[in-house]
C-alpha cells in the first residue's frame, strides 16, 4: 500500500510520522486541527484523498481531547473519497477500565470502542492494556492489529545494561516482561500491587536476595501517575537493590509524575516513543512500518 497512500498526523505525532513517511514513501498529508475559542474542534485538509488509502496517526493519549477531532478527520476522508482508513494508534486509551470495578461505574473501553467502531477499516496499535479482554474483537469491529515492543525493548535493554533482572510491579505486568525477559535473555520476577486510589499503591516486598549483584529494570506498559512504578522502587531500594531503572512502554506522565518519579531518585527513565516525552530512547518506527507497507 506504500503508493497512493497519504498519512495523516495528528500535532503530537509529527515526530514519529516523519519516521514513518521516511521509511514508507508515503506521502505526508497537509491538515490543520485546532480548537476555537469555544473549544469546538476545526479540521481542515489540503492533501487530496480521493482513490487514495489514508492513514490516520493519532496516540489516544489524552483521548478527551482528540477523540472528536479524530473522528472528524475520518470522517472527512471517507467524504472526499479515500478509499481505505488506517488508523494508527500507538498508544491506545481507556482500555484499563475494562470491567464493573464498582457498580455504577461506566466500562468505558467498551464505550470509547463503540464510537471508534464503524469509522476506519483498520487498526494498528503497540501493546494495549488487554488485561481482561483476550482479544481487540472483543469491542471492536474493525481489525484492530497489536503490535509488540517487546522486541527493540529487550534490544535496549541488551546492549545498555548490564546484569539485567527485569522486574514487573504486578500481575498485570508479566505479560509484558516476561516477554521482554525471554528476549533480552535476563531472569525476572513479578511483584503483587494492591491500587487503594488513583494515586494510592501498594507493592509487596519483593524476594530480591538471590538478584542482590543484578540490575533492577522495571518494566510496565503504562507510567500514567508513576505511582506504580515509585511504589515499587521504594521496596526494591529497602530491600537493597539499587541503581534502578524503570522502562515504560507508554509515557503517559500524568500530573507530576515525571517530577515524582525523577525525585524517587532512580537510575534511568526509559520509555518507547508511542507517546512523545523527552525520556523517549526505544525507536518503535520499524515495527509500526512493518504492518503498513
Ligand atoms: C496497570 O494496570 C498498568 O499496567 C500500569 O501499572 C499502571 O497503569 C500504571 O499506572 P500509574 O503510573 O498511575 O501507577
Amino acid at each position: 500500500m506504500t503508493k497512493n497512500t497519504v498519512l495523516f498526523s495528528f500535532p503530537d505525532n509529527d515526530e514519529l510520522a516523519k519516521k514513518i513517511v521516511k521509511k514508507t514513501g508515503f506521502e505526508l498529508g497537509d491538515l490543520s486541527i485546532r480548537e476555537f475559542p469555544d473549544k469546538e474542534s476545526f479540521v481542515q485538509i489540503f492533501t487530496d484523498v480521493k482513490g487514495k488509502n489514508v492513514v490516520i496517526l493519532c496516540g489516544l493519549d489524552i483521548p478527551n481531547r482528540k477523540l472528536p477531532p479524530l473522528i472528524f478527520l475520518a470522517d472527512l476522508c471517507k467524504e472526499l473519497g479515500a478509499k481505505k482508513i488506517t488508523l494508527v494508534s500507538p498508544y491506545l486509551g481507556y482500555m484499563r477500565q475494562d470491567i464493573r470495578f464498582n457498580e455504577g461505574e461506566a466500562i468505558t473501553s467498551k464505550s470509547f470502542a463503540g464510537i471508534l467502531n464503524g469509522y476506519f477499516d483498520k487498526g494498528i496499535t503497540i501493546d494495549p492494556h488487554l488485561h481482561r479482554y483476550e482479544s481487540m474483537s472483543e469491542i471492536y469491529d474493525f481489525p484492530f492489529k497489536v503490535l509488540h515492543a517487546s522486541e527493540v525493548v529487550a534490544e535496549w535493554i541488551k546492549i545498555h545494561i548490564k546484569k539485567p533482572v527485569l522486574i514487573g510491579p504486578d500481575s498485570e505486568s508479566a505479560q509484558w516482561v516476561s516477554k521482554v525477559a525471554e528476549k533480552a535473555g535476563a531472569p525476572f520476577i513479578v511483584l503483587e500491587k494492591v491500587r487503594t486510589g488513583d494515586r494510592e499503591v501498594e507493592i509487596s516486598v519483593p524476594d530480591v536476595e538471590k538478584y542482590k549483584t543484578h540490575t533492577p529494570v522495571l518494566v510496565d506498559d503504562i507510567i500514567s501517575t508513576a505511582r506504580t512504578m515509585i511504589g515499587t522502587v521504594e521496596h526494591l531500594k529497602e530491600a537493597g537493590m539499587g541503581k534502578i531503572v524503570c522502562i515504560g512502554i507508554h509515557a503517559i506522565f500524568a500530573g507530576d509524575g515525571y517530577e515524582a518519579l525523577k525525585n524517587a531518585k532512580v537510575c534511568d527513565i526509559i520509555t518507547c516513543n508511542t507517546i512523545h516525552h523527552k525520556t523517549n530512547r526505544i525507536d518503535v518506527s520499524d515495527i509500526i512500518v512493518k504492518e503498513l507497507v
